[in-house]
C-alpha cells in the first residue's frame, strides 16, 4: 500500500513503539514490555504505564489513544505493557499473586518494567502513573492497590474495584485470568469498610502515602455494569479517608453529559459518570494528564506529596 501523502506531512518525530527483550526483572507471567520514548526528555522524566483492554495489545494502546503525542510534546515516557494471557489477552486481576504486592502475577510484571525504565533514562519515580480502560481500568485498580508505594495516581475508563474479580469463596493462589460473572455484572456488592479491607489487603502492613485515583464509568456499561463505578468510589473513598460523598459536583464535565465528582477538598478522589455511555467510553487524555500534572512545565504533581492526611512514609 502506498501512502504518499505522508510524505507532505512535517515528520515531528523519529521515536516509536519499541519492545524491550532484555532481562529486566521479575516477570513471572511474562507480561510482554512495549515502551514508547520520545526523542528529546527533561533529565528526570514521568512514566506513564497505559495497559490495553481485553483482545488489546500495546500496538492498539499505543495507537488508540494521543498518550504517545503527548508524551512526546510534554516529555515522559509510556510504557505499553502487553498481557501473555493470549486466549482473551486480558491482564490477570483475579489472583492472590496478582493483587498482592511483590507476589508475582502481571502486575508484578509490569512494576518491573517500570522500575526498569526509572533505572535506565534516570525517572522520577515519584511520577509513575497508570491509566487504561476497560482490562486496562481494573489493571490500574489492580496497581494502585497492590502498589501504592510506586504510583503516584491512576485513572482507571470503565473497570472495577481492587480485587472484585477474585473467585468468591475460594483460595485465589494461582487462578490466573478468572472471568468473575458476578462482578462483571454489577452483582458483587461491599460495604466500604469491606472494600477498605480488601485493597490495604494489596499491602499488608502499609500505612504510607496513598495514590490519588480519578474514575470515569458510562452509566449504560452492558460489560462491566455501573454497579461498579460506585462500589469502586466506596472502597477508595474509605481508603483515602474522603468519606461522606463528594464535595463538589460539576456537569458537563468535560464532556456533555458527564459529571464530576470531587470527593474531599484536596481533591484525592475524582468519579466521573458519564450518562448514556456504553462500555466503550472515550478517553480522556486532556483531563487524565491534568489530574496526574503531566502536562505541567512547573508545579509537578509527586508521589508523597499532599493528601488526606496520610504520612509519606515508603515502606
Ligand atoms: C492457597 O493455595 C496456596 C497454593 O496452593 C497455598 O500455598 C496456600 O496455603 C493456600 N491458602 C489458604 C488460605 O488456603
Ligand atoms: C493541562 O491540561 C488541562 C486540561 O486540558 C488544562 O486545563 C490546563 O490548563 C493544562 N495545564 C497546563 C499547565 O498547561
Amino acid at each position: 500500500m502506498r501512502l504518499p501523502w505522508l510524505t507532505l506531512l512535517p515528520l515531528t518525530s523519529a521515536a516509536s513503539l519499541q519492545r524491550i527483550t532484555t532481562s529486566f526483572g521479575p516477570n513471572p507471567t511474562n507480561a510482554l514490555f512495549y515502551i514508547y520514548v520520545p526523542d528529546t526528555l527533561p533529565a528526570n522524566p514521568a512514566i506513564l504505564v497505559n495497559p490495553h483492554w481485553c483482545h488489546g495489545s500495546a500496538e492498539a494502546a499505543f495507537r488508540g489513544s494521543q498518550y504517545a503525542n503527548l508524551a512526546s510534546k510534554h516529555g515522559f515516557i509510556v510504557i505499553y505493557p502487553q498481557s501473555p494471557h493470549t486466549a482473551d489477552s486480558c491482564w490477570d486481576v483475579s489472583s492472590r499473586e496478582t493483587l498482592t504486592h511483590e507476589a508475582g502475577g502481571d502486575s508484578l510484571g509490569i512494576v518491573s518494567m517500570v522500575r526498569w525504565t526509572l533505572n535506565k533514562y534516570s525517572g522520577d519515580s515519584k511520577r509513575v502513573f497508570a491509566t487504561g480502560v476497560s482490562s486496562g481500568a481494573m489493571m490500574t485498580q489492580v496497581l494502585l492497590g497492590a502498589y501504592p508505594d510506586v504510583f503516584a495516581a491512576g485513572s482507571a475508563f470503565s473497570g472495577v474495584p481492587f480485587g472484585c474479580f477474585a473467585p468468591t469463596g475460594r483460595n485465589n493462589s494461582g487462578v490466573y485470568g478468572y472471568w468473575n460473572d458476578d462482578c462483571a455484572k454489577g452483582r458483587v456488592k461491599k460495604e466500604a469498610e469491606e472494600w477498605k479491607a480488601v485493597i490495604k489487603a494489596g499491602y499488608p502492613g502499609y500505612e504510607g502515602w496513598r495514590p490519588k485515583v480519578q474514575l470515569f464509568h458510562g452509566t449504560k456499561d452492558e460489560i462491566l455494569d455501573f454497579v461498579n463505578h460506585g462500589e469502586a468510589v466506596k472502597g477508595w473513598a474509605a481508603v483515602l479517608g474522603v468519606e461522606g460523598g463528594p464535595v463538589k459536583e460539576t456537569r458537563d464535565t468535560p464532556l456533555k453529559g458527564w459529571t464530576r465528582f470531587v470527593y474531599g477538598e484536596a481533591g484525592w478522589l475524582e468519579a466521573f459518570t458519564a450518562e448514556g455511555v456504553p462500555h466503550d467510553i472515550r478517553v480522556q487524555e486532556n483531563t487524565v494528564l491534568e489530574f496526574f500534572r503531566l502536562n505541567y512545565t512547573e508545579g509537578y504533581f509527586s508521589w508523597g506529596e499532599g493528601g488526606p492526611g496520610v504520612k509519606p512514609v515508603r515502606v
